[in-house]
């Protein structure tokens, strides 16, 4: 009896091309419904409605939502990752061509940052142990040379 319940191929084939409920990938993908809801209010995913008002995705949801946590864990802006996923079509998943291109852009982000982050890991070497916060002196405070381009004469702050 229970083997009459059991899918045949023909079903199985069907239903992996079903929408995935928001439950579904949230488990599918590690992530909570709620950052899901998020994700989809600042346009980096979206969904199509069931007859019953419930959000439905397309299963090429799970690549683009893996792309989005990867670029999130490199510290590319929502913004950033929103514009970038604008190019794709709409529900389909990012190919491989899709992110050795987007990876490969954000790798060039991602070493800007890190050079950036190195010079105020050094600055601020310079500033342990020391305590003056100078606008004038302490690099961190005044990381553009603000004070330089303002002339002689006095200046607040320092
Ligand atoms: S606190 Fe003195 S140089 Fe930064």
């Amino acid at each position: 009896m229970a083997s009459n319940l059991k899918p045949t191929p023909v079903e199985r084939k069907l239903r992996a091309r079903d929408p995935l409920t928001v439950g579904e990938v949230s488990a599918r993908s590690g992530i909570a419904v709620s950052a899901l809801h998020f994700y989809e209010s600042k346009g980096l995913i979206a969904s199509t409605r069931s007859a019953g008002n419930q959000r439905r995705y397309a299963r090429g949801i799970l690549r683009r939502l893996a792309v989005i946590r990867v670029a999130q864990r490199m510290g590319v802006p929502l913004g950033v990752i929103a514009q970038a996923l604008e190019q794709l079509p709409k529900g389909k998943a990012p190919t491989v061509a899709d992110w050795r291109r987007l990876s490969a852009a954000w790798r060039d982000d991602l070493d800007a940052r890190i050079q950036t982050l190195t010079m105020l890991r050094d600055q601020l070497d310079g500033c342990i142990g020391c305590g003056c916060l100078s606008l004038r002196a302490c690099p961190l405070r005044n990381p553009q040379d603000i004070m330089a381009t303002q002339g002689p004469g006095a200046h607040v702050g320092g």
